[in-house]
């Protein structure tokens, strides 16, 4: 019987391994630690688009969650995409559909579509330009129709129609059911607990949530925001995961989650094993139909554009 092998050995055996495929290894902000540590590179959603189209290995091994691994594959479809856990998904990305959007078109025929990067790619073919969390109010500046049908984050999607009052925001109902869940009454006690501490939330967040903050940012401007202020104390108001790289960027500073609820379940089922596994058997291999791809790769490809 073949023993399970323990982490040292797994780490060197995805070592070789990659080398032997010519393989990178990307993980988000919200992987687990063990696979941050691994990675060759972690990110935020715009950061790792911008570097798997950058590329010039064989295969990118993507830890994430499935909208990830297919916008790395629509930008390099000649590269082997693979995302190590078959099922690691985004409930929200699944909260539109390419048949509802394109319902909701036929009812604002004049109206640009943007979607969020977390979105399949059958739903990003029906769009003008994709964003990120990173850069969607740069987006949404540099559309000149007035009316923006804005998919899938309700949250996302009023927070930059707060950033840009000049232009008429079309929500669509979906949300992250991570962030979505934590309330204002949960944010006010932490703040209270902490007052001196500064408050960072993802965009992800309810609108009640985002008004109590004193910054709002995708996970590398949290990432960057706190690594520049003076603060010492910070309460972070995004996924847990994010916090490996906060407390490893500043050993001196304390961080505070905003709510124990804040775990995306979907981005923890990735592990080394998986990892692993992934490189060895060349699993889960990410394909699309060239026609869909294509139509997905223009609203990517413009949104590398603004920024
Ligand atoms: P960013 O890392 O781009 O801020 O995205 C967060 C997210 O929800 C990923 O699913
Ligand atoms: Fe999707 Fe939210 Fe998980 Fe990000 S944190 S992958 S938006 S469910």
């Amino acid at each position: 019987m073949e023993r399970a092998m323990d982490k040292t050995q797994l780490i060197s055996e995805i070592a070789r391994l990659k080398q032997e495929r010519n393989a990178v290894i990307v993980a988000h902000n919200y992987q687990i630690d063990d696979v941050q540590e691994i990675a060759d590179m972690v990110g935020d959603s715009l950061a790792l688009s911008r570097y798997c189209a950058g590329t010039d290995k064989d295969v990118i091994v993507f830890c994430g969650v499935h909208f990830m691994a297919e916008s790395a594959k629509i930008l390099s479809p000649d590269k082997t995409v693979l995302l190590p856990e078959k099922y690691a998904g985004c409930p929200m990305a699944d909260m539109v559909t390419s048949d509802a959007l394109r319902a909701k078109k036929l009812e604002h025929p004049d109206a640009a579509v943007v979607c969020y990067i977390n979105s399949s790619a059958e739903v990003k073919a029906e769009c003008d330009v994709c964003c990120t969390s990173s850069n969607a109010v740069e987006v949404i500046r540099s559309i000149p129709q007035h009316d923006i049908i804005f998919v899938p984050d309700c949250n996302l999607g009023s927070y930059v129609a707060k950033m840009v009052p000049d232009k008429n925001i079309i929500l669509w109902d979906g949300f992250c059911v991570t962030h979505h869940k934590i309330r204002a009454e949960e944010a006010i006690k932490i703040r209270a607990l902490y007052p001196d501490a500064v408050f960072m939330v993802h965009p992800e967040c309810r609108e009640e949530v985002i008004e109590l903050a004193d910054f709002v940012g995708s996970t590398k401007q949290i990432i960057d925001y706190s690594a520049q202020s003076d603060a010492k104390e910070f309460i972070v108001g995004t996924e847990m995961g994010i916090l490996y790289t906060l407390k490893k960027n500043n050993p001196d500073k304390i961080f505070y989650l905003m709510s124990p609820g804040l775990v995306c379940p979907n981005m923890k089922k990735t592990t080394l094993n998986s990892v692993y596994n992934s490189l060895l058997n060349m699993e889960e291999q990410i394909e699309l139909d060239e026609e869909i791809r294509l139509r997905a790769y223009s609203s990517l490809d413009k949104m590398l554009k603004v920024k």
